[in-house]
């Protein structure tokens, strides 16, 4: 049996906690390939709400392995409160595999990232803080820390002493910031070392050691195709690939065993941090989908910036992921709309322009030209099956679809595992 990706088709914050989920309890496994403790996926099962950031969704279902794969960041004390947290709540969790060769974010790296977000000032990001960038940064430049480190002090100790020796001159010398010392963060490194140990492994070798016994792995992206390091709106990005061929990089498995990459694709836009974003609205509508949507950050507790649905952002996942389908969340939320915008290209310079265009300077004035579709006002979130919603609901979806460039084999009708619609199966 293959494996699956399951990716987030716009800025994030598209609904693949839940996803996940839905599916986790069909897969044997379930790979984080990239990012770190940026993401914020919530999971709702029952009256239970979960928000988990860098452990994997699957970890909800009992017959689930939840690995985090080699191209994920880890920090640690993260890791160990996340997993303290979910065994107070009476979640099993020994199941978890973490990759020896997944880079460690490091107290440093969290500082680095903050202050340099202060000294861009205007020009920041709007990064979550948690040392992504900088800790992705190190492992290019290969000086980063990696998980099976901590199991040798005295290897620790000289990348560390290494690491710190250009970051405490950049801290004390340009970001005017106190020095930190080698040994404190050696000690706290070290004191996480055996609290991880359980979980420590070749993930490489289990993932493809399943998908040959048949196995069904499922990598879950973190972030989105637009937040993507090479094909997102850089600078205004993640420092890592959310975008299919992530998911082999980032865990050992090679793309002639993915059969089936699933775009998580929401009904509006949302974006949070800086950054272009054509379809976005400043106006009560904009508010309104906040509102109704829940937008707030479930990582950084920010207001996600949200606009219309854009239907060239979808086509643009669509060709970088190669989908095979889309998974169309939050549908619920448009309820009430008399009518409902959809951007279907872009205006820029006066031309119109069908696809994303390659130039970050055009993107940045494209102007979204919108084409609207008549609403609905029925409740939606009951409805099980594709014919249970109103006409105007199915030509909205159907119109996405054709848009959109690949087929809709879910609809997501609220936050619940329960309150989706399949149309076609995923497994
Ligand atoms: P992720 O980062 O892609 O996992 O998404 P987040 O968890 O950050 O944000 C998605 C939010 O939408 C969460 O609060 C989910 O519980 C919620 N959600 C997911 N799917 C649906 C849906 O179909 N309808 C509604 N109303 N909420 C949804
Ligand atoms: P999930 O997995 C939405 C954004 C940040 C910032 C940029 C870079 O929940 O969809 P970083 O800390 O990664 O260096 O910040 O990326 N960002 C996200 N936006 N959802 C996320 O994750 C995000 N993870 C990072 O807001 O603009
Ligand atoms: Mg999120």
């Amino acid at each position: 049996m293959p494996a699956l990706v399951l990716l987030g088709a716009q800025w994030g914050d598209e609904g693949k906690g839940k996803a996940t989920d839905l599916l986790g309890g069909s897969v044997d496994y379930v790979v984080r390939y990239q990012g770190g403790n940026n993401a914020g996926h919530t999971v709702v099962v029952g009256d239970q709400k979960y928000a988990l950031h860098l452990l994997p969704s699957g970890i909800l279902s009992p017959t689930c392995t939840p690995v985090i794969g080699n191209g994920v960041v880890v920090d640690p004390s993260v890791l160990l409160s996340e997993l303290s947290g979910l065994n107070e709540r009476g979640v099993d969790t020994s199941k978890l595999l973490i990759s020896g060769n997944a880079h460690i974010i490091t107290p440093y790296h969290v500082s680095m990232d903050k202050v340099a977000e202060r000294f861009l000032g205007k020009r920041k990001i709007g990064t979550t803080g948690r040392g992504i960038g900088p800790t992705y940064a190190d492992k290019i430049n290969r000086v980063g820390i990696r998980v099976q480190d901590l199991y040798d002090e005295s290897i620790l100790t000289q990348k560390v002493e290494a690491a710190l020796e250009v970051k405490n001159q950049m801290l004390t010398k340009l970001y005017n910031r106190r020095a930190i010392a080698a040994d404190q963060v050696v000690e706290e490194l070290l004191g996480y070392a055996e609290q991880l140990r359980p979980y420590v492994a070749d993930t490489v070798l289990v993932l493809n050691q399943a998908l040959e016994d048949d196995k069904v792995v499922l990598f879950e992206g973190g972030q989105g195709t637009l937040l993507d390091i090479d094909h997102g709106t850089y600078p205004f990005v993640t420092s890592s690939n959310p975008t299919a061929g992530g998911a082999c990089t980032g865990s050992g498995v090679g793309p002639t065993k993915i059969s089936r990459v699933i775009g998580i694709l929401k009904a509006y836009t949302t974006r949070v941090g800086a950054g272009p974003f054509p379809t976005e609205l400043f106006d009560e509508d904009g508010e309104a989908l906040r509102r109704i949507g829940g937008e707030r950050g479930v990582t950084t507790g920010r207001d996600r910036r949200c606009g219309w649905f854009d239907a060239v952002i979808a086509r643009y996942a669509t060709r970088v992921n190669g989908l095979t389908d889309f998974f169309l969340t939050k549908l619920d939320v448009l309820t009430g709309w008399e009518q409902i915008p959809v951007c279907v290209a872009y205006e820029i310079d006066g031309k119109r322009v069908e696809e994303l265009p390659y130039s970050q300077s055009d993107f940045h004035h494209a102007k979204p030209i919108y084409e609207t579709l008549p609403g609905w006002s029925e409740d939606i979130t009951k409805a099980k099956s594709f014919s249970d919603l109103p006409k105007n609901a199915q030509n909205y979806v159907k119109a996405l679809e054709e848009m959109s460039g690949a087929p809709i084999s879910a609809i997501g009708v609220g936050p619940g595992r329960d309150e989706t619609i399949e149309i076609n199966s995923f497994l």
